[in-house]
């Protein structure tokens, strides 16, 4: 054997071997991260995950460039909402609605972590502390929260109008104050480059309605989870919604980007509200384990019963950000397997 194919194996074990290094996926911690309640955050831990927030805004999209027209997707930040965007019609009003926000939320603090050093867990907004005084939520904090409402902005009374709207402008304080491109996607299902500001447009009357122990715990009381994701999703009327539409509607109102129900990650309001949300649904399965980690049905397509209920093998896509998974993988939140999820609540709601 000559040197040079000496020389030439070498190189081939040496790329062999640092492509092993490489491709190794970061090893998966066993021990479920705990999400914990926005307040209860120290300050440090606040600004910390904030910053995590403005570092994924700022890193480069990884949507591949298949479609020429979707322009307005430009961060990673964007590759969510923009997934969000285009499954918009097909988790919503679904069997799947839980699992599919439980992994694109899981999938967000996974981001955080891994791409912008943030070293905690997804942290949840508790609105049954705030559904009587909305406007005072530590989360609408301009120093150590998300900033607050927009000034009030008068819109065409009619049935798009959130009942006690009180804002609709571009928020005036905190992180994103005085910022005219936030949001790049939107309104609605567009996604040609729109440079917007983050607005809210809080409605305190439809978080009182919504978002109290009252709504939680009739909800919690389901027997099942057909009637308990009903209960969570509500009807898409502001006369008969459920904890879901309270948040949503609650700090979008009608003219915030928490309103829309395309593009509504864009606030980043929404993981905390999703991530509570999957919290009251965790909070129901392990009322009866063993029987609530299978219990899934309702439609597959929006408010269509006539084509079959989700299952265990329906499947998830959160875009590129992640694999894809099925209902199954998602179902218990401290599985922490090869794939799926590894997290879990510091508290949960009882009966
Ligand atoms: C919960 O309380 C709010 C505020 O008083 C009220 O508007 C709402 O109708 C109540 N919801 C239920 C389900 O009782
Ligand atoms: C979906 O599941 C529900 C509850 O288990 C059941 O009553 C219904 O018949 C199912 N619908 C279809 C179309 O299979
Ligand atoms: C994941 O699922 C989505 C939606 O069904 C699909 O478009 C995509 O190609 C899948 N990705 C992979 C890697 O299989």
């Amino acid at each position: 054997m000559g040197v040079n194919s000496v020389y030439k194996k070498w190189l081939a074990i040496t790329a062999l071997l640092a492509s092993t290094t490489i491709a190794k996926p970061t090893p998966r911690s066993t021990i479920p991260i705990i999400r914990k309640e926005w307040r209860t955050l120290t300050n440090p831990e606040k600004s910390s995950y904030i910053n995590a927030v403005k570092c994924i805004m700022s890193l480069p999209s990884i949507t591949p460039p298949l479609d020429p027209s979707h322009t307005g997707v430009l961060t990673r930040y964007d590759d969510l909402v923009y997934t969000h965007i285009l499954q918009t019609m097909s988790i919503h009003y679904v069997g799947h609605f839980l699992a599919w926000h439980r992994y694109f939320t899981a999938t967000y603090e996974q981001m955080l972590r891994n791409e912008c050093s943030y070293s905690g867990a997804q942290p949840y907004w508790d609105w049954t502390l705030d559904a009587a005084d909305l406007t005072s939520s530590p989360v609408f904090d301009p120093v150590t929260g998300f900033g607050g409402n927009g000034p009030f902005v008068a819109t065409v009374p009619g049935p798009f109008e959130v009942p006690g709207r009180t804002g609709g402008g571009c928020v005036v304080d905190g992180p994103w104050a005085g910022i005219n491109d936030v949001v790049h996607l939107g309104p609605g299902d567009s996604y040609t480059y729109n440079p917007q500001c983050l607005k809210r447009d809080l409605s305190p009357y439809f978080a009182g309605r919504y978002l109290g122990m009252n709504q939680t715990l009739l909800t919690l009381a389901e027997e099942d989870f057909g009637w308990f994701n009903t209960r969570v999703e509500g009807f898409p009327s502001f006369e008969a919604s459920g904890v879901h539409g309270g948040g949503h509607y609650g700090v979008g109102g009608t003219l915030g980007q928490m309103g829309d129900l395309f593009v509504s990650p864009a606030d980043p309001i929404f993981h905390l509200h999703h991530a509570n949300l999957d919290r009251l649904w965790w909070s129901w399965q392990k009322l009866d384990l063993a029987n609530r980690l299978v219990d899934i049905s309702g439609p597959l397509l929006l408010m269509d019963y006539s084509m079959g209920n989700s299952s265990l093998s329906t499947p998830l896509s959160a875009g590129p950000s992640a694999v894809n998974l099925t209902v199954g993988d998602v179902m218990d939140i401290e599985a922490c397997g090869t794939v799926g999820t590894c997290y879990t609540y510091d508290s949960l709601y009882t009966l």
